[in-house]
């Protein structure tokens, strides 16, 4: 938590026998734990992060969605942090930053997938500027994972990686449906962020009541009543969950998310289509006891700027696309953004500081792809031709196989270098990922 507008805090990422399915794990965590350590911070304050790298490989820190300067070594993609270095990140968050869900994980490229899987994640909150009356707040990380017999992660096939993996576990807090309790009439606000590689997460919590107060770092005016959640990778829900007497089961649904036609694999692709049964068990609420006094109402919330009808300085496209590559092994799919593979030291992307862009999201592959833009918040104006009637932001938009997304982004303070990727990182890794540079 922030004190007098600063936080500093080191993260240690380590490998060690760590708790994680209530079992023993070779894993990675910050600090020895997973998820790691929660950020609580203000609009206006100062965030510092001294990571010490005690893995045996390259990684780096990326504060996932927060609108922060990524001038200078701010952009964390970029930063390499060797076995047995460090590096002080500083972010100062503007005074209007976005009250919400936010989290930090690695950005090593090429490695981000199997540091993410193997426990390197955590969250982050921006407090809102003027508190909501809930009786209990939660921070549920949802991570997926695969452990064997012996507690190890095992390595994950090609296949998988090009499917996008997605593990055999699904863990909040690191741990196997755990058990939450609350009394009847009460309102909690569940934060809930899919940490996972590349597993979507449609969430169910059938028997209460639940109000979206807003997703990623776009707010609703009100809260919006909800019975389903979809959380594509990264994505986060800011959630109030009004109590009724009776257990309920937090449940992740088998979602459809298009991978390749006819693929067969031991991951995600392997899965039926037709199979939609399967759903997990993520967490049971269990509601008991006396009713608590009803709270008092949630007060009005404001979101980014509503860039719908503000004139547009640059259009651009975007195209996702797979194709047949050859690899060292032979044939091997590529993962592109315009064509192009990922290059740290090329810049795909210039914009000039101070407008507004509408970029349309093309995927021309038969798979769904996350898309992710860093530091910029987009708002989604189109969703396959469909106009949005609502104001909707997200830092994470599926763009549907042989789909299209339109959406727009203020550019309007920050300059800098910094990247937008598929955020089944997988594919990030394998290269659906691009450097943008604002100037
Ligand atoms: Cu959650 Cu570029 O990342
Ligand atoms: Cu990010
Ligand atoms: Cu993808």
């Amino acid at each position: 938590r922030s004190i007098n507008g600063q936080l500093e805090v080191r993260l240690e990422a380590a490998p060690g026998q760590l708790l994680l399915a209530g079992r023993q794990a070779a894993a990675l965590g910050y600090n020895g734990g997973i998820p790691g350590p929660t950020l609580r911070l203000r609009a206006g304050d100062v965030l510092k992060i001294g990571l010490v790298n005690k893995l045996l490989q390259t990684t780096n820190l990326h504060v996932h969605g927060l609108h922060v300067s990524p001038e200078g070594n701010g952009d964390n993609v970029f930063v390499a942090v060797d076995p047995g270095g460090t590096f002080d990140y500083a972010y100062e968050l503007p005074e209007d930053h976005p009250p919400g869900v936010y989290w930090y994980h690695p950005h090593h490229h090429g490695m981000v997938a199997d540091q993410i899987f193997a426990g390197l994640f955590g969250a982050i909150i921006v407090e809102d500027p003027e508190p909501i009356e809930v009786s209990a707040e939660r921070v549920l990380v949802i991570s997926d994972t695969t452990l064997d017999g012996m507690g190890n992660i095992p390595e994950v096939p090609e296949m998988d990686r090009m499917m996008g993996r997605e593990g055999e576990l699904i863990l909040v807090n690191g741990q196997s449906n755990p058990h939450i309790s609350a009394r009847p009439g009460q309102r909690e606000r569940w934060r809930i962020i899919n940490t996972c590689v590349s597993r979507y997460l449609r969430l169910r919590l059938d028997g209460q009541q639940l109000q979206l107060l807003g997703m990623d770092s776009g707010r609703f005016p009100t809260p919006r009543t909800v019975n389903e959640l979809l959380l594509t990778p990264g994505n986060r829900a800011d959630l109030l969950v009004t109590t009724t007497t009776g257990d309920s089961t937090l449940l992740a649904l088998y979602q459809n998310r298009r991978t390749m036609p006819g693929m067969v694999g031991s991951g995600a692709g392997a899965r039926n289509p037709a199979d939609q049964s399967d759903s997990t068990a993520l967490a049971t609420l269990r509601v008991a006891g006396e009713p608590a006094a009803a709270p008092r109402a949630v007060p009005a919330q404001q979101g980014p700027a509503d860039l719908r009808s503000a004139p547009v300085a640059a259009r651009r496209q975007i195209v996702l696309a797979t194709g047949m590559g050859m690899g060292m092994g032979g044939g091997m799919m590529r993962f592109t953004i315009n064509g192009r593979e990922f290059d740290e030291a090329r810049t795909d992307t210039t914009v000039a500081a101070g407008g507004v862009e509408e970029w349309t999201l093309i995927n021309t592959s038969p798979m769904d792809h996350p898309f992710h833009l860093h530091v910029w918040p987009m708002q989604i104006i189109e969703e396959d031709g469909a106009g949005t009637n609502a104001a909707l932001w997200q830092d994470v938009v599926n763009v549907p196989a042989n789909g299209r997304v339109r959406v727009r982004v203020a550019f309007k303070d920050f300059r800098g270098r910094s990247a937008y990727h598929c955020h089944i990182l997988d594919h990030e890794d394998l290269g659906m990922m691009a450097a943008i540079e604002v100037r």
